[in-house]
């Protein structure tokens, strides 16, 4: 059949389709021809998934599952901007210095197969690709969806009416407006008790961290929970406050044990889901963290990165509005809009406003007046309400869609903690994790295991689990990495009976002892695939069970 995309592709081309078999087989093996004898060269750009689709008279998925896998096999290369093209044929070159560091999925041992799996080795073929094409790394919000046009028409608001001192140096407290705002938001929507005078502007949690190692609330040793953000850790220990891991189990973590750490004044906890494994603190928990910072005259840094995406029910209000002398409250729009933005805010318990003011300096803003205002005026006008709204319907469907996923195809999988978020934990059965994000670099895919979180002072048991950031791809390419991500995941070796068992723990994987965990799975080495299973969408659901009811996600 003759190709009417011509144009796309710049050149004619003619693929012939074989066989009555696999659609998405035949379509790749005809590309892979047509590359072999040379009639699409290196550097040609093929026609888009749609326009291709419509051509050969297949399902736009089929042609664009096609593509994803001989990207993955090194065929063709996919790049955002420039679309897909056939690779060039040399070996590439070693990975750069900027792929080295990238994490995590070390581009060098991708680099290391030269024969596509499935090929005769007739001819060299091109070596795998350096760049992931499938992207579920936690911690991005799905850039597309950035409200492009209410936030233009907030930020043409704002600077119309801004006053002209608004134009000047910038006060370090952040604009009155954006304060004002922010206490009746917060207090709305995750009952936070403050006026706008306890409201300091910030660029984001990060930088909340680095004002507050600055003063004294946060010198010397500060608890945190066993499993977190490596890069905040990093940022204390830069600015000489020690971090000691709290032990996590199904009711979050364990503050009850604070006490037993005797130099310790500060927590610091995710209580409306745990970052990363993904259960709300208990009540009892929240009650134990403020009678602590009571006695102690301490204080619980509560940092509230995604408390208003919660899809099963209302989400549990702030821990600051237990105790406002107590409790410093972080929180930005990094999940919530866009980590480009760097617009975030504390509030402050009283008698630490002036010394985060003094830490903060007179000089410096921070974060630019005019976004502020425009925040302001997004938050008031109710833009971000519904964006919010419009946001939590999107991700709640992409969870449902991952759940749905596992549920049919890899129902020994098990997500942990509560419906929220932008994120999931898959826990993996024990020692296969390591694994597991090979495979899943292999696949093209993107994402980290629970590994990289885990404070490396942390007691007791390491979980295996793959952190899947949900929100991440845009809409057109979920369907391709839940894929890949299926392809990923290791198969149930354990048996019917013991995946049972462990889906019904509450805290299966935590209860796992270390001995052959993520960190002691196998080393690193040619990258084969966890799970040998097809993709999701060429193979029928998994022989064992698929569950009968709703998706199992607790
Ligand atoms: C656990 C956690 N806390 C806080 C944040 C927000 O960080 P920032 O406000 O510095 O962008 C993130 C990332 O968005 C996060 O993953």
């Amino acid at each position: 059949m003759w190709v009417d995309s011509a144009e796309a592709l710049g050149s004619d081309l003619h693929l012939e389709l074989a066989g009555t078999g696999s659609r998405r087989a035949a379509l790749m093996a005809a590309l892979r021809d047509a590359i072999r004898g040379g009639r699409l060269a290196p550097g040609t750009r093929l026609p888009p998934y749609r326009s291709l689709a419509a051509d050969l008279g297949l399902a736009r998925n089929t042609v664009a599952d096609a593509y994803a896998e001989l990207v993955a096999e090194g065929w063709l290369t996919a790049r955002q901007g420039s679309g897909t093209r056939v690779a060039p044929r040399a070996d590439p070159p070693p990975p750069s210095r900027r792929a080295d560091r990238a994490k995590p999925l070390k581009p060098a041992k991708l680099t290391q197969h030269t024969k596509p799996p499935g090929e005769g080795g007739v001819r060299r073929a091109p070596a795998r690709p350096t760049e992931p094409v499938h992207n579920l790394l936690q911690g991005r919000p799905d850039a597309a969806s950035f409200p492009r046009a209410a936030w233009l028409a907030s930020a043409r608001r704002a600077l119309t009416a801004a006053p002209n001192e608004a134009f000047g140096p910038g006060d370090p407290h952040g604009r009155p407006e954006l304060r004002r705002a922010l206490a009746d938001y917060l207090a709305r929507v995750r009952g936070v008790r403050t006026d706008a005078g306890r409201i300091v502007v910030c660029s984001g949690y990060a930088h909340a961290l680095r004002l507050l190692a600055g003063t004294g609330a946060l010198r010397g040793r500060a608890a945190v929970e066993a499993y977190g953000l490596g890069f905040h850790r990093s940022l204390l220990a830069a600015a000489g406050v020690r971090t000691v891991p709290l032990p996590l189990d199904a009711d979050g973590a364990r503050t009850e044990e604070l006490g037993s750490h005797p130099g310790v004044r500060t927590v610091l906890l995710t209580p409306a889901h745990q970052f990363p494994t993904g259960g709300p603190l208990h009540a009892r928990r929240r009650a134990a963290a403020v009678d602590w910072a009571r006695a102690r005259g301490g204080l619980v840094l509560e940092d509230d990165y995604d408390g208003e995406f919660r899809y099963d029910r209302r989400p549990v209000g702030a821990v600051q509005g237990l105790d406002p002398d107590h409790v410093l409250y972080v929180g930005s729009v990094s999940k919530s809009l866009s980590p480009a933005l760097r617009l975030g805010w504390m509030v402050l318990p009283d008698r630490l406003v002036d010394e985060v003011l003094a830490v903060k300096g007179d000089r410096e803003g921070w974060v630019s007046a005019l976004d502020q205002l425009t925040l302001a005026d997004f938050i008031e006008s109710g833009g971000y309400d519904r964006h919010i709204r419009r946001m939590r319907q999107r991700y709640r469907r992409r969870r449902d869609q991952l759940v749905a996923m596992l549920a049919a195809h890899a129902p020994h999988i098990r997500v942990s903690g509560v419906a929220a978020g932008l994120h999931a934990v898959l826990e993996l059965p024990r020692g296969t994790e390591r694994s597991a994000v090979r495979a899943a670099a292999w696949q093209g895919l993107a994402l980290e295991g629970l590994a990289d979180y885990r404070h490396p002072d942390a007691e007791g048991p390491h979980r295996d689990g793959l952190v899947v950031g949900y929100a991440t791809p845009p809409d057109h390419s979920f369907a391709g990495a839940l894929d890949a991500l299926c392809r990923a995941l290791p198969p149930d070796l354990a048996g019917p009976a013991d995946s049972a068992d462990s889906a019904d723990s509450a805290d299966s994987a935590g209860s796992a002892d270390s001995a052959g965990s993520a960190d002691s799975a196998g080393s690193a080495g040619p990258p084969p695939p966890a799970a040998t299973r097809p993709p999701a969408a060429t193979k029928p659901p998994a022989a064992r069970r698929p569950p009968s009811g709703s998706p199992r996600a607790t």
